[in-house]
Parts: structure tokens; C-alpha cells; sequence
């Protein structure tokens, strides 16, 4: 029976999860996040109490993330029973134990009770969709959307039919996961363990060979991932890691060069015959995965996304201040261009890398995206000065704009790495200047040259709710106080002087 959808992935509005444990739970929580009604139901007793405590107990770090409007815990209902949460649901979710016998008949019982034309997506880590939509009536509606845990922090997404799936359903499957925000991988044929699982799988099973033969200890072994390729594979694949193993040369020197190694014994897993398909499959995939990207952008990327990560897991310090903030500038291009305060500040270096998207005609950063990445590099100030996503949700307060000037100093290209050093120039009870200056980074990560642009901005300290200016908490102002760099050479640049 081919499957006819009842509703587009972009009207769906109420969201039933079946199943509310790890998994199941952390689907709830995520679709609650990004603004949908949610319906869940599990048999367990207190499965009801352990839903909610999970919400709850990832709602700030889904604050942290962006939570979309109107989203709510409140939208959450605990149906009383499978028939009942399932009524009137745009989408199922599934995430009942892995076990084939129970998914096989789970899967039909919610086949039944669900409205005919609603895509019902089972969370299995493994299953094949054919194997458990055997007794099933309308088969053709039932996917694996297969999640990683957590699935409110963790994008990826398999989705994947089976046998009696109408490909229809895996296309709509696959568009409604991915507005709901996630990152979707669409697989056209069944594959045991999907993709994500089969590489997690290969190197668990060799990890558990070697700690059987005393090899290595676990310790060597979670070590050597963290410590060595797992710091790459936050944001570069292995496919890609590897062509740039293979230098200028890129994947096919590589494997010109390392190929013959796949007959050492190097691992359990048998490696494929390295023929010619295979050589030009890998070539042109990384080909394909680079893009416009040059083999020095692809370098750039990877060490800044390299030290990005050792900063973020705390094994590298914060960049101490650059000497151009000591009282002798160390860019004096840019500082007779504008006389600037320059003294020390707590205010950490914010960075960011140009996305594609960002790049105009010209092949440079557009103008606008010159302005979102001030954006960003505001938020990170106010992060770093107790007016974080928390203190925002918490309070309705926030950092408003009400006058800005931006220079637009230099050309900033494809692949560039950018930092931000940010200056206050001055805080009062409602009010706060200050300078972004933006640069594009050596390889180390460390701004570079001259700014390529800056901006001046003038910023009030708004309660939404009561709709006007209010002061700041104390220890944010005494925070911007002690990082205010006092001088007269600013004045007359583009912002007025702020009165108390
Ligand atoms: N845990 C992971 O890391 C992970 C990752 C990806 C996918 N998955 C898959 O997600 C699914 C759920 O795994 P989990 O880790 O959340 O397990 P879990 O044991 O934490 O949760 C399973 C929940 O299902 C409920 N349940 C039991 N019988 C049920 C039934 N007949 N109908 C509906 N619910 C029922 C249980 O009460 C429990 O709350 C499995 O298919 C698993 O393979 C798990």
C-alpha cells in the first residue's frame, strides 16, 4: 500500500513518543525545545515522574542551545495509554527496549492506532525496518529514525525504510527531522548498525581484541582516542582527516602511499581490496566532501578546530590578551587609523570560523555577516559578564543595541579564521560601550595584522517584560567596570560619551 501522507513535515505540530526512557526521553525533550506539542507513553509505573525529571534536567543545557518560540516543558502530556497518545499525533517516534519480538509487535499495535498517513519512526540501534515491520498492516509508513544519546544534544539522524517502506515515507521522515533540527543521514538501502554504529562498532570490537590479549589497557585505549584522532572528528571526518594526511597530494597520494599497509595486520578487520574503484571512489568522495575548500583552508580548519576543541575540554589555557591591548600598541597601522583605549581586559577572545554561506559574490565575507559576527561576539561578552542564555531566560533582561558604527576595514576570504577582541569603553547603570575589533587568525589561532574590521556599539540593559532600560546586576557592573579601559583618545569616533 504506498503511503500517503495526512499532513506536510512542515505542519506538524503534535509529536507522540512511545517509550520514554534514555532515549525516549531525550526525544521528548528535544521536540519539546523546538516548540512542538509533545504526547508521550510508556507502561512503566513511574516512567511519568523519570519523563519529567528528564526534562527538566536538560532544559538549561536546551536553553543553551536556542529554544524556539513558544517552546515549553508545559507542552509535555503523559498519555494513560498507547491508543490515547497516539490519536492525534503529526508524527511517532518509537523507543521502546531492543528487542525484536517486542518492536515487531509494538510497531503493529501502534500501525493500528495511529492515524492513517503519520510517518511512525522506530529508535532501533540496530534492527532492520524489514525485519520488524512483518506484522504490520500499513508497513509502507514505517522508518528507522535511529538517534545517538542524547538526542536533544547529539544532531545525527539515520533515517532508513525497509522492504515494504514506501520511499515517500523516508523523504518525509527525513525533512521533518531535519526541521525539527536535526542532521539528517538519508540511507537508501538497509545496513545492519547503519553508518555511525558500524564505524563505533570496528573500532569497539578491535578495542575489545586488544584489551583481551593484552595489547593495551583500556586506559591506552580511551587515551589514544582522545588524546589523538577523536580531537579531529568533532568536525572532520576521517575520510577528509586522512586526505590531508596525504599532503598537497590529498586522498589519492594517500593512498598510493599508506595503501599497501592495509595488507599489514594493522587490525582484525579485513580491509577490502584497494583497486582502482575504490582508489577513485575515495578520491573524488573527498573531492566532493572539500568542496571549494583549498587544501591550506582544509589545514587552517582543522588546526583552529583542533585547538577550538582542546580549549573547550579545558587541556588548552584561554588565549592570555594580546600585546596590543598592553599600553603599547602592537599595531600601529591600526591604531593611527583610530586612536584606541588600550589596556588589559578580562574579556575573553571571541573566535569564529567563516562559514560558506557568508561568502558573496566577490568571494568574500559579505557585508552582513561582517555584523552577525560582532552579533556573536556581543553574546560572548555577555556570557563572559553573567548576562548568558541562563540569566536571559531567568530574568527577560538583556543587552539592546541602540547605535552601532562599523568600519569595514579589509577583505576577509573563503576558509578565514576570525577573532574578536573586545574593549569596553565605558559602563553605566543601564548603559555600556563598546569596541569589537575584528582579525583574521595565524594558523596557531591568534589574531593577526591589522583589524579587518571594527565596531563601536552602544548597548542598553533591557527588561522585556517592563519594556524599559533597568540596571544592571551589580556584579555584571562591577565586572564591566574593572575591564573599562579610561581615555580620551576614543572620543569623537562614532559613539557619544554615555552620561552616568
Ligand atoms: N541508549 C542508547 O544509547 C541508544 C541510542 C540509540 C538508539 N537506542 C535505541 O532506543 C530504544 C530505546 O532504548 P533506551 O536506551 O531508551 O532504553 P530504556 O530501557 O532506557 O527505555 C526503554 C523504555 O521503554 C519502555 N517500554 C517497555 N516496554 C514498552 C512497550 N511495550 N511499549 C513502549 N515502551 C515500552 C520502558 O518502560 C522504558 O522506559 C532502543 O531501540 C535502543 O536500541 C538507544
Amino acid at each position: 500500500m504506498p503511503f500517503t501522507p495526512s499532513t506536510t513535515p512542515e505542519s506538524v505540530r503534535r509529536v507522540a513518543c512511545v517509550g520514554a526512557g534514555v532515549i525516549g526521553g531525550g526525544w521528548v525533550a528535544h521536540f519539546l525545545a523546538r516548540g512542538y506539542d509533545v504526547t508521550a507513553w510508556d507502561p512503566a509505573e513511574d516512567a511519568e515522574d523519570k519523563l519529567r525529571r528528564l526534562v527538566s534536567a536538560a532544559w538549561p543545557a536546551l536553553e543553551q542551545l536556542g529554544l524556539a518560540d513558544g517552546a515549553s516543558p508545559d507542552r509535555l502530556t503523559v498519555a494513560p495509554t498507547l491508543a490515547a497518545a497516539v490519536a492525534d499525533a503529526d508524527f511517532v517516534q518509537e523507543s521502546a527496549p531492543e528487542k525484536l519480538e517486542l518492536k515487531r509487535s509494538l510497531l503493529a499495535e501502534l500501525d493500528a492506532a495511529t492515524p492513517p498517513g503519520v510517518v511512525i519512526a522506530s529508535s532501533t540501534s540496530g534492527y532492520p525496518m524489514t525485519d520488524m515491520q512483518t506484522t504490520a498492516t500499513a508497513p509502507s509508513r514505517l522508518v528507522v529514525g535511529h538517534p545517538f544519546n542524547p538526542p536533544y544534544l547529539i544532531p545525527l539522524v539515520e533515517v532508513v525504510g525497509g522492504t515494504h517502506t514506501d520511499p515517500a515515507a523516508v523523504a518525509w521522515a527525513s525533512r521533518f527531522y531535519d526541521l525539527a533540527g536535526k542532521s539528517v543521514i538519508t540511507m537508501d538501502r538497509e545496513l545492519p548498525g547503519f553508518i555511525a554504529n558500524r564505524l563505533q562498532e570496528a573500532l569497539w570490537r578491535e578495542a575489545l581484541h586488544m584489551v583481551a590479549n593484552g595489547e593495551a589497557t583500556v586506559e591506552d585505549i580511551d587515551a589514544s582516542i582522545t588524546e589523538g584522532p577523536g580531537l579531529r572528528w568533532a568536525f572532520m571526518g576521517p575520510c577528509l582527516t586522512f586526505a590531508l594526511a596525504g599532503g598537497e597530494g590529498g586522498m589519492a597520494h594517500m593512498l598510493d602511499h599508506f595503501g599497501p599497509s592495509l595488507k599489514s595486520p594493522w587490525t582484525r578487520l579485513e580491509a577490502p581490496e584497494l583497486d582502482r574503484a575504490l582508489r577513485d571512489a575515495m578520491v573524488d568522495g573527498c573531492a566532493t566532501a572539500a568542496g571549494d575548500r583549498s587544501y591550506a583552508d582544509l589545514v587552517a580548519e582543522r588546526d583552529q578546530g583542533v585547538i577550538n576543541v582542546l580549549r573547550a575540554t579545558g587541556r588548552l589555557p584561554q588565549p592570555t590578551p594580546h600585546p596590543s591591548h598592553s599600553p603599547q600598541p602592537a599595531h600601529p597601522t591600526a591604531s593611527a587609523r583610530l586612536p584606541l583605549p588600550l589596556r588589559l581586559s578580562p574579556i575573553p577572545l571571541f573566535r569564529q570560523v567563516v562559514q560558506e554561506d557568508w561568502i558573496d559574490y566577490n568571494g568574500h565575507l559579505s557585508e552582513a555577516y561582517y555584523v552577525l559576527v560582532f552579533g556573536f561576539a556581543t553574546d560572548a561578552l555577555m556570557d563572559a559578564s553573567g548576562l548568558g542564555a541562563g540569566y536571559r531566560a531567568r530574568t527577560g533582561r538583556s543587552l539592546y543595541t541602540v547605535e552601532a558604527h562599523v568600519r569595514y576595514l579589509d577583505e576577509v576570504p573563503r576558509g578565514s579564521q576570525l577573532a574578536v577582541r573586545t574593549t569596553v569603553l565605558g559602563v553605566a547603570a543601564k548603559k555600556l560601550r563598546v569596541l569589537h575589533e575584528m582579525y583574521r587568525c595565524d594558523p596557531a589561532g591568534e589574531p593577526s595584522g591589522d583589524p579587518v574590521a571594527t565596531e563601536e556599539l552602544f548597548t542598553l540593559h533591557v527588561d522585556q517584560r517592563q519594556g524599559c532600560a533597568v540596571p544592571f546586576p551589580d556584579a555584571t557592573r562591577d565586572l564591566l567596570a574593572a575591564a573599562v579601559a579610561p581615555s580620551p583618545e576614543w572620543a569623537g569616533h562614532g559613539i557619544r560619551p554615555v552620561g552616568a
